[in-house]
């Protein structure tokens, strides 16, 4: 089915097609009336790509170093929730294909594969990748600590605690549908049924709503980065940042990286798209630390928009999910795969044979005029 599918967008259609209704929503949507998620992919429209001619590119080098590992490229995999919704075999399928292509993928706090089987399920393959963990901070600080320690143990590279979700972003979709998970499906790194999201009766409300007001922590606030520091030998990157005040703040708690974030837009809606704040975020930490991005990646161009506005590496969320809907490991492969390519025909018709040599003056914003 994958095999028809020559770009995001053709994966996401075949996806509809196969998923539940609710699932699909839940997947897909956006909060609010969805201005930020609509604006998440319009952004790389506004700018233009700038190309330098004549400068052999036969080969392109996409390698990067993020946080200290090599990866084949600078495209890498985001923390979605309950991936198992997609395929039966959820997190541990996107981790094959992320290590079969070299690349990085960050487990949510809230997979339906533990974290011990996720990396297990990677080890005897060969080729490279890397694991890093996404937290959500828990009411139960206790509880949160055992996350990091059992991804510590297990090998997981860097924390990427979300600094977003103090309480969860209205989604219409998923409150008309009463969205919880299918009973056979629990988050299964937690052993209680309320903490495993998988109580019978949330109410008329989404059940995930339900689940954030009840176990996430609305208190926590910049001291909690500091204890999140103390308390692990790995780096933290904050995730869901969006403007260079929070950056240089978030500098200031020595933080090893920020990913400019508004969560697929599946928070506050009104945001600007991230792709419009990036160069914000980038100039007001002057390299103290790397900085990411994510939200809207769908095409190889507009990874290299994100490069030439400042992000060491970009990260995509649902363009995964709709590959694991199609074909699981391999469709994912063929998603991770298909950027990848993208990225290196545009690296080589925009005159760039590595990484480094993506500059700012790659790309130029679209002035509108009014007539
Ligand atoms: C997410 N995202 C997310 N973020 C996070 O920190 N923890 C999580 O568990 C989840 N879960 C999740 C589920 C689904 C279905 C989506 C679509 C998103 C946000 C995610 O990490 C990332 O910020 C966005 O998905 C990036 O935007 P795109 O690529 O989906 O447009």
């Amino acid at each position: 089915m994958a095999g028809q599918c020559v770009c995001v967008s053709d994966f996401e259609e075949q996806a509809r097609k196969v998923l539940p209704k609710a699932v699909y929503d839940y997947y897909c949507s956006g909060a609010d009336e969805q201005k930020t998620l609509a604006d998440n992919v319009a952004a790389f429209s506004r700018w233009y790509l700038v190309p330098r001619v004549l400068r052999d590119v036969s080969t392109v080098d996409l390698s990067v170093s993020v946080l200290g590992q090599k990866l084949s490229m600078p495209l890498c995999v985001g923390a979605t929730a309950m991936q198992r919704m997609a395929h039966p075999e959820g997190e541990t399928a996107t981790a094959r294909a992320c290590k079969a292509v070299g690349t990085g993928m960050m487990l949510s706090s809230w997979a339906t594969s533990t974290i011990e089987e996720v990396i297990a399920t990677t080890t005897s393959l060969e080729s490279g990748g890397v694991l890093w963990m996404q937290l959500y901070i828990y009411k139960d600080r206790e509880l949160t600590l055992s996350l990091v320690r059992r991804a510590e143990k297990a090998g997981y590279k860097a924390i990427f605690v979300t600094v977003d979700t103090p309480y969860l972003g209205k989604r219409l979709d998923d409150m008309r549908n009463r969205f919880k998970m299918p009973p056979h499906l629990s988050l299964s790194n937690f052993s209680t049924a309320s903490l495993a999201f998988s109580e019978g009766n949330y109410g008329n409300d989404s059940g995930l709503a339900v689940y954030v007001a009840k176990a996430i922590d609305p208190a926590i606030c910049w001291d909690d980065i500091t204890w999140l520091k103390r308390n692990t030998h790995l780096p933290v990157i904050v995730k869901g940042i969006l403007n260079g005040e929070d950056a240089l703040q978030a500098v200031r708690y020595g933080v090893n990286g920020i990913l400019v974030s508004n969560h697929g837009a599946r928070q506050l809606d009104g945001v600007p798209a991230t792709l419009d704040v990036l160069e914000e975020v980038v100039t007001a930490v002057q390299g103290c630390c790397d900085v990411y991005m994510d939200g809207g990646v769908r095409r190889g161009t507009d990874v290299l928009k994100a490069l030439a506005l400042g992000a060491k590496a970009v990260f995509i969320g649902r363009p995964v999910l709709w590959g694991l809907a199609c074909q699981g490991e391999q469709g994912v492969t063929e998603i991770l795969e298909l950027l990848k390519e993208e990225l290196r025909l545009a690296m080589a018709l925009s005159g760039c044979r590595s990484v480094a040599e993506v500059s700012r003056s790659l790309v130029r914003r679209m002035e509108f005029t009014s007539r």
